[in-house]
């Protein structure tokens, strides 16, 4: 998709044009919040499945002003959309698949950003290496955001309530109710199980680990979530 001229950016990564456009500035600021080594300088900053809107670029921005390394991972496809800099260093591959981005950073990653990108790991892969592997690069301090986490037991909690009922209804104008069903086989849906046992996971492994929730102007913010991992 990457490659197909007649998608936008965010057609490109695979979201529509509404769930973006006028509103990756506000994802940004969200992100920032949660990683403040980010607005600190001189560090190692990794972004691993950065996609080819205009967040990378933005990130791109924070790290030039503030002097950091920064590490791209993603497809060739992806990567070529995005300027080539001093500073940053891309990585064409499939992570955690990159044995010199290990050999080179294990213990040394100030900041790890993965956004959107999860649930891919997690029908394609394995999530437990995805972590493990994540952690083994994180520097004594460093922070990493798994962000934008498609929770269906969060989804299902909302669609339930008289919120989501009201969002669904003014989304489809319709007076329809939402489909919500419980105790069912979730094939390839992430749920508060794999979330929670991701931070039980991490903090096992002599991490902290925090389920954040979204700031409400953000897109996806009522059934998304992130979670923010920090070595002591
Ligand atoms: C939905 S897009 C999100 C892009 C970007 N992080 C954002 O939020 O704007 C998911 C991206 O992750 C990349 N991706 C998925 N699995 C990956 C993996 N194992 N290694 C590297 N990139 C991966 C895809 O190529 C795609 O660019």
């Amino acid at each position: 998709m990457a490659k197909d001229d007649s998608l936008s950016c965010y057609e490109k990564i695979g979201f529509p044009n509404s769930y973006r456009q006028n509103k990756e500035h506000l994802i940004f600021e969200d992100i920032i919040g949660k990683l403040p080594l980010l607005c600190t300088q001189n560090k190692v900053v990794l972004d691993i499945g950065c996609g080819c809107s205009e967040l990378p670029l933005m990130l791109i921005d924070l790290c030039r002003k503030n002097e950091h390394t920064l590490i791209l991972i993603d497809s060739e496809e992806m990567l070529s959309h995005l300027p080539n800099e001093p500073f940053i260093k891309k990585i064409i591959g499939y992570y955690p698949d990159c044995n010199d981005l290990f050999n080179k950073y294990r213990g040394e990653v100030d900041v790890i950003l993965t956004y959107s990108v999860l649930h891919y790991i997690f029908v394609e892969s394995n999530i437990w290496n995805f972590l493990d592997s994540s952690l083994e690069l994180m520097s004594d301090g460093g922070e990493m955001l798994i962000g934008d986490i498609p929770n269906v037991s969060k989804r299902k909690r909302f669609f339930s309530s008289k919120n989501g009922i009201k969002f669904h209804q003014n989304f489809t104008g319709k007076e329809e109710l939402p489909e919500v069903s419980f105790n069912n086989i979730e094939h390839h849906l992430i749920d508060d199980s794999v979330v929670l046992s991701l931070v039980t996971r991490a903090r096992n492994q002599g991490f902290d680990a925090y389920i954040l929730p979204q700031k409400s102007d953000l897109p996806m913010a009522n059934r998304r979530e992130d979670i923010l991992i920090r070595k002591p």
